[in-house]
């Protein structure tokens, strides 16, 4: 057998970092595909930042939405985490803007048509409908996903089903 230097030997590697993207059209069931990749890509890892990363990524990659991140509680701010998309607000006040009220209320806010949300904050101008979804932790929210679309009216309770399922994968330790 070859000499192998210790980062090349086969099982110091924990899995193939690579997503089955699905061809399917159905929502649920790209999502019923991917979230027990996410699980998979989450297990054994207790980095936050490593694992917040990972699911933008493999959110992005899945639906190739215009936006897809994590704002982090920080004090009464919330400041911007791990993402993929354009660059974006770093700070946002408690109860400003949809990340802000998701935060303030606790619950996942689905918006159609950002225009017509009061208080919008337009990190990009492209942005036309949104979806945030709080994450917990302790019972308190600790960060909230922010996704958005170039699509008017792109998200609905199907995908604040699963995001909520993907987002109770965090572990903040
Ligand atoms: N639109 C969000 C701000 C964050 S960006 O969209 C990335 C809001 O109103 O809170």
């Amino acid at each position: 057998m070859p000499y192998l230097l210790s980062t090349q030997h086969p099982y110091l590697y924990r899995m193939a970092e690579n997503l089955n993207i699905t061809t399917s059209t159905d929502k649920s069931e790209q999502y019923q595909s991917l979230i027990p990749q996410i699980a998979a890509l989450l297990s054994g890892e207790p980095d936050l930042v490593a694992n917040l990363a990972n699911i933008c990524a493999a959110l992005r990659e899945q639906f190739k939405w215009f936006w897809v991140g994590f704002y982090l509680v920080k004090g009464d701010e919330l400041v911007l985490g791990p993402f993929q998309g354009t660059v974006a607000c770093t700070r946002i006040a408690k109860g400003r803007g949809v990340c802000g009220a998701a935060w303030q209320q606790g619950k996942t806010l689905l918006v159609p048509d950002v225009d017509a949300f009061p208080g919008h904050i337009a990190c990009s101008s492209l942005s036309r409908s949104e979806i945030v979804v709080p994450v917990f932790d302790k019972g308190l929210v600790a960060a909230v996903l922010d996704v958005d679309s170039e699509t008017l009216n792109q998200f609905d309770e199907t995908d604040a089903d699963y995001l909520e399922q993907i987002v109770k994968l965090v572990n903040f330790i």
